[in-house]
């Protein structure tokens, strides 16, 4: 299976809102000559030891995806990125919440495609539970100047009703792919 940097921003986002964030802040940048991502949230946090416990591959609890097809995590990311010779971190204080960081340099011959990143946000967008969502997007505009825009769950909502039924799913996508054209 090969995973795109789209699986595992998804996946990191998860994990966030799995550790009861009321706010996740997803960043999303390729406007220079690496992807960055950053996701940051005011979940439970980890302790030292849940923290070195979750960079362990060889550790998972097999309760939280017992179905689960596709499975990623922190250690398949640290792992990718260090493959690819990008950077990685992961800040985390209980009751503070977490931030993790990674970029891959653009082009290099390990950095995994971005996949589909309209495809992504909505997912984000969409993911189930009551809390806020911003997604933050920096790239190249058209013009080959930078350009950026931003996408909140909770304004989103009140323009086009309840994320992720069937009518505002398509209106979604359509918003974000005229954001992501300009
Ligand atoms: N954003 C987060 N906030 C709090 N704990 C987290 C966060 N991300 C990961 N963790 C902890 O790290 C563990 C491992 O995460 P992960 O590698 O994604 O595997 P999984 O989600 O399948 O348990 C989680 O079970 C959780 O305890
Ligand atoms: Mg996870």
């Amino acid at each position: 299976m090969h995973y795109c940097v789209a699986d595992y921003v998804l996946d990191i986002a998860q994990n966030a809102l799995e550790a009861g964030a009321r706010n996740v802040r997803v960043e999303y940048g390729s406007a220079g000559d690496a992807i960055e991502v950053e996701v940051i949230d005011d979940g439970s946090g980890m302790s030292a030891e849940i923290r070195s416990r979750a960079l362990d591959p060889f550790h998972t609890d097999g309760i939280k995806h017992p179905g689960r097809s596709v499975g990623l995590g922190l250690p398949f990311l640290v792992q990718g990125v260090e493959q690819a010779g990008g950077g990685w971190s992961l800040e985390s204080r209980p009751g503070w919440g977490t931030r993790v960081s990674f970029s891959f340099p653009k082009g290099g011959l390990d950095t995994p495609p971005e996949g589909d990143l309209p495809g992504l946000f909505r997912s984000l967008l969409c993911l189930d539970g009551r809390h806020e969502l911003v997604v933050r997007r920096r790239k190249v505009s058209q013009g080959g100047g930078a350009a950026e825009y931003m996408l909140s769950r909770g304004e989103l909502e009140l323009a086009l009703g309840e994320l992720g039924t069937g009518a505002s799913l398509g209106l979604l996508l359509d918003y974000i792919e005229s954001q992501e054209r300009d």
